[in-house]
């Protein structure tokens, strides 16, 4: 593809705004809180060590995303336009401007099995909400979840149905879907993860779950699985090096200050996390289950805990609607990015790039949801195909893109140009955001690489 119009030249067409920082903080929020938040943070944190893990994960949310957030707003703000558009122009004659297609292709494909997981969700709420998984079925959750990602049909409704809504609200616009929906959004899901987490907390034998999450396990520390779990974690759940942040970013007006908005979008994401483990964990232990890795745990571990609470209904209802909702604001920004850019290089309306975009998502969805049934002996070292492009997107697509962003910003940049554009100003942290940006950062993306190859 031919880069139209040429890297110097702004697009033509007025570019839509967010309205106020506020908003662009929400939608961004929107963006990082999502499936990654309420089951993956939790689990990954079980099982790394706990309390030690949480304290990995912070130094890797500090020193990692951190960084990395405040230059993808930096290079999104200063560039005005879509990922591609910005990698080019910021860095016309690098090889580095590629990785701007590089995001391009792979939010489109994340989206295509984050929405598959996502339509299992609806099935769940729809059924709480229609009263037909309750009440007591305890044995039946298990069977209940393969029955409905074996089948060949009802799962591609659930993706089919996610998707259209996902259209729905990007094809509204940038104020009038993506910060209308987050606007409305995200409070709400605020009041039902704090909501979960203090009845959980209540409940008799809760206590356990609370240090299954909390209690530091230092001899974790020696562990080298641990920090890369912790970085892994930290970019899928930040959003980062997908080209979302650029795009989000390029929608602020330049009279917005950066680093708050980067601080406010970090601390709200590990906050998020944190309070939806302390509601997952103390109501499965308080109900005697074990906890169970990624999808088991909440589409059967939880159901099953639901069904024996007192009051299991309206959690339940509570619980889907929060990972339906947190999961939409997430896939929204995941289109967003190929559709800002399908604007400008295919010269569409923003109604037809949406529609051409949600079509391809969704079709690429769809082996990703047969590899569950129909499909099911379509395999790749152990996995099947959604666990597959998972698994290649965060060991490798994601820390590739985000070495690619650090090195830009940091080398392409002239450092008055980076420290300028992020509204910092010469001095400590300046410095050191540069010198995590130029050697930390990329030499700690090295090393997650050689880790997940195997060769380390
Ligand atoms: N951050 C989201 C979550 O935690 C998922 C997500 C949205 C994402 N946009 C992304 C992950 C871009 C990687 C890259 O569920």
């Amino acid at each position: 593809m031919t880069a139209q119009p040429s890297p110097s030249q702004p697009p033509a067409a007025p570019r839509e705004q967010w309205s106020t920082k506020t908003a662009f903080i929400l939608a961004t929020l929107g963006s990082a809180v999502g499936l990654g938040n309420i089951w993956r943070f939790s689990y990954v944190a079980g099982d790394n060590g706990g309390g030690a893990f949480l304290l990995v994960y912070l130094g890797a949310v500090l020193l990692l995303g951190l960084p990395l957030l405040l230059a993808e707003f930096s290079l999104g703000r200063s560039c005005q336009g879509d990922v591609g558009h910005a990698f080019r122009r910021a860095a016309p004659r690098s090889p580095l401007r590629h990785f701007g297609m590089l995001a391009v292709l792979g939010s489109t494909l994340i989206l295509s099995y984050y929405s598959v997981i996502a339509g299992w969700t609806l099935s769940y709420l729809t059924d709480y909400l229609l009263g037909l998984l309750l009440p007591q079925q305890s044995g039946d959750h298990g069977k209940r979840f393969q029955n409905l990602i074996a089948d060949p049909v009802e799962p591609l409704f659930w993706h089919f149905l996610f998707m259209a809504i996902t259209v729905w609200v990007v094809m509204a616009g940038v104020r009038g879907g993506l910060e209308r929906l987050s606007r409305l959004v995200m409070p709400l899901l605020g009041v039902t993860v704090v909501g979960l987490a203090i009845y959980a907390m209540s409940l008799p034998g809760s206590a356990a779950g609370v240090a299954f999450l909390l209690s530091p396990d230092w001899s974790a520390l020696s562990d080298p699985a641990v920090y890369l779990a912790a970085l892994g974690q930290a970019f899928f759940s930040l959003s980062l090096a997908m080209g979302v942040l650029v795009t989000y970013g390029g929608y602020l007006g330049r009279e917005h200050r950066l680093p708050s908005a980067a601080g406010a979008v970090a601390t709200g994401d590990v906050l998020f996390a944190i309070i939806a483990g302390l509601a997952i964990f103390p109501a499965v232990f308080a109900f005697g289950m074990a906890p169970a890795q990624g999808p088991v745990l909440a589409f059967v571990v939880l159901p099953q805990v639901f069904s024996t609470m007192p009051g299991g209904s309206g959690v339940a209802l509570a619980f889907f609607f929060l990972l339906a909702a947190a999961a939409l604001t997430s896939a929204v920004s995941l289109l967003e990015v190929p559709v800002a850019w399908a604007m400008r290089v295919l010269a569409l309306s923003r109604r037809q790039a949406t529609l051409l975009l949600g079509a391809t998502v969704f079709l690429l969805g769809v082996p990703s949801s047969l590899g569950f049934g129909p499909w099911e002996s379509v395999q790749l070292a152990g996995r099947g195909i959604l666990d597959t492009i998972d698994h290649a997107v965060s060991n490798f697509l994601l820390p590739v893109a985000g070495s690619g962003l650090a090195l830009l910003v940091g080398w392409v940049w002239s450092e008055r140009e980076a420290i300028a554009e992020a509204d910092l100003v010469e001095g400590f942290w300046a410095r050191l955001w540069l010198i995590l940006l130029r050697y930390i950062i990329p030499c700690a993306i090295l090393l997650i690489l050689l880790r997940s190859l195997g060769l380390l």
